[in-house]
């Protein structure tokens, strides 16, 4: 990833998120929705941004389409990976355009960073992601790219 993909990296962001948003919004209703993500659009964008900051143990690529001889490379996904102090290397934010899904390019991207990662001497990798319907092709493109010990997790809300 070159400082000059980011802001197409935020715009497939925010056309990636768009479903899983409206997902979330259905499930929790507005008023919880609202509280949560006043904006999710600037919250997500702010967070990519910042994962695609570069530091020491940030590895940072995007999954370009070649058209042809002569023709522009278009960046179709991107994926943000760190390794914190515990030494576990952590995916982090990461898409593909909608126009683009359904391709296993993810897969080739998770599978890009975890071999990084080893040549680095990283012995494990984890990835987070919502056991919701709407991370269905999340959950399948971590399992198409080796990620086969799962741990679920729930978050409960309630009125007050
Ligand atoms: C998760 C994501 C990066 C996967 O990218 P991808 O390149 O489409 O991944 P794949 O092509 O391997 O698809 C994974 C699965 O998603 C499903 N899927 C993908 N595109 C689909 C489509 N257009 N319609 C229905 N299902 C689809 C399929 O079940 C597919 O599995 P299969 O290959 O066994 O059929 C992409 O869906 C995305 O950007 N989602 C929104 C952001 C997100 O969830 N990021 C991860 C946060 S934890």
């Amino acid at each position: 990833m070159a400082p000059s993909d980011v802001v197409r990296v935020v715009e497939i962001a925010l056309a990636a998120w768009e479903s899983i948003y409206e997902a979330r919004r259905q499930r929790m209703g507005n008023a919880l929705f609202d509280a949560i993500h006043p904006d999710w659009r600037a919250e997500k964008a702010r967070q990519v941004r910042s994962g695609c900051t570069a530091s020491s143990s940030a590895l940072l690529a995007v999954a370009e389409v070649h058209s042809g001889k002569g023709i522009a490379t278009e960046v179709v996904g991107f994926v943000t990976c760190y390794v914190p102090e515990n030494g576990i290397g952590e995916i982090g934010n990461n898409a593909v355009h909608p126009d683009w899904q359904g391709r296993s390019i993810a897969p080739v991207m998770y599978r890009h960073v975890c071999d990084r990662l080893r040549e680095r001497g990283v012995r494990f990798v984890r990835v987070q992601t919502g056991g919701d319907p709407a991370h269905a092709p999340a959950r399948r493109a971590y399992e198409k790219a080796g990620f086969g010990i799962c741990l679920p997790k729930v978050d409960y809300y309630q009125e007050l």
